[in-house]
């Protein structure tokens, strides 16, 4: 049918009609939010280029866990720095480590909560990298190991899900296998499975502490090129025994969400990153955008290209919107 017979401006007449037509809904339910735990007390300090984000110590931690739990806010992803570096990146696996501690933290005080944990290298050896490196590379198969001890150590800490994001070929079985060998098998994976080697990060690693000493991270992370590899990398994954497949960014790789979407049938997540949160953030900043309209329709749009959830450092401000309405 044409004009005149169709009209498309009919439905979008006054917003009930168009209440009724939406096709995609955003709910507080979708949103995960990424923290960051440093050791001491009373710490929050914070992050120049992510505003409204900060490093801080557990007790602190808490109290933003708290509130994001008020909010509805079903998870968060817990991320640590500690205060020693090494070549094996030891702190990473170490019982008293600070995601270790930060899990029981939060475990402790809001038990309603899920905590997901990064399972990673990069913020705890010196030279800067996701893996175990020998001789200027980074070698593979020797940091399964360690990846998988560090899985473990936040699984014994309390994590009800772990989310490697290494990049390593091979490590959700080697996590797999090692959670169920030690009576973990009811601990669930969300695999970074397409995770490009990406801009987006910059603000992360400032935050992170944990840009490469050398080199980049091209020789694990996925070119921005590649849409094929992108299934590859998920069902390789899947066969390993991934339970979510996480894309990462999400903004410029919509396509690569809907593609997804299209060929797994896990649930599926995407990863809004420091570098699309700060975009918005200086926007607004300068009074260009209205950030926080900027933000919701980011986040309907990744939730509309088939994102089951989204990890995102707006989550508690879009679901201060959410639960009013105000968007
Ligand atoms: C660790 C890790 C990174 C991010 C999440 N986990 C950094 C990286 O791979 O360089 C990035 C998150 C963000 O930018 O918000 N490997």
């Amino acid at each position: 049918m044409l004009f005149p017979d169709f009209r498309a401006r009919r439905l979008r007449d006054n917003s009930n009609f168009r209440r009724m037509i939406r096709e995609t809904t955003l709910l507080v339910d979708d949103l995960i939010l990424p923290l960051f735990a440093v050791e001491g007390k009373s710490v929050k300090k914070p992050i120049p280029s992510m505003p409204g984000h900060f490093h801080l110590s557990c007790d602190m931690l808490v109290k933003t866990v708290k509130e994001a739990h008020d909010l509805g806010i079903p998870a968060v992803m817990l991320f640590g720095l500690p205060e020693k570096k090494d070549p094996l990146g030891t702190g990473a696996y170490a019982h008293d480590g600070i995601v270790q501690k930060a899990i029981k933290a939060v475990k402790e005080s809001v038990p309603e909560i899920a905590v997901l944990t990064d399972v990673c290298l990069c913020q705890y050896t010196d030279h800067g990298h996701c893996g175990m490196v020998e001789n200027g590379k980074v070698d593979n198969d020797a940091s399964l190991d360690l990846l998988a001890r560090t899985a473990l150590s936040h699984a014994q800490s309390g994590a009800d899900m772990v989310a490697p994001s290494d990049m390593m070929d091979g490590r959700v079985g080697e996590i797999r296998q090692t959670l169920d060998e030690e009576g973990f098998s009811g601990i669930p994976i969300m695999s970074y499975a397409v995770k490009y080697a990406s801009a987006f990060y910059g603000p992360f690693r400032e935050a992170a502490d944990s840009t490469p000493q050398f080199g980049d991270r091209k020789t694990y992370q996925m070119d921005p090129a590649n849409a094929l590899e992108a299934i590859r990398e998920a069902t390789m994954d899947i066969e390993e025994g991934a339970d979510i497949i996480m894309v990462k960014p999400a903004l410029s790789y919509l396509d690569i969400i809907s593609r997804l979407r299209d060929e797994i049938d896990l649930p599926l997540a995407a990863y809004s990153v420091s570098g699309e949160y700060a975009m918005i953030k200086a926007g607004e900043m300068m009074g260009w955008i209205d950030g926080q309209k900027m933000v919701m329709e980011t986040l309907l749009s990744i939730k509309r290209a088939g994102a089951d959830m989204i990890l995102t450092y707006s989550a508690m401000e879009a679901a201060k919107a959410l639960n009013t309405r105000e968007y």
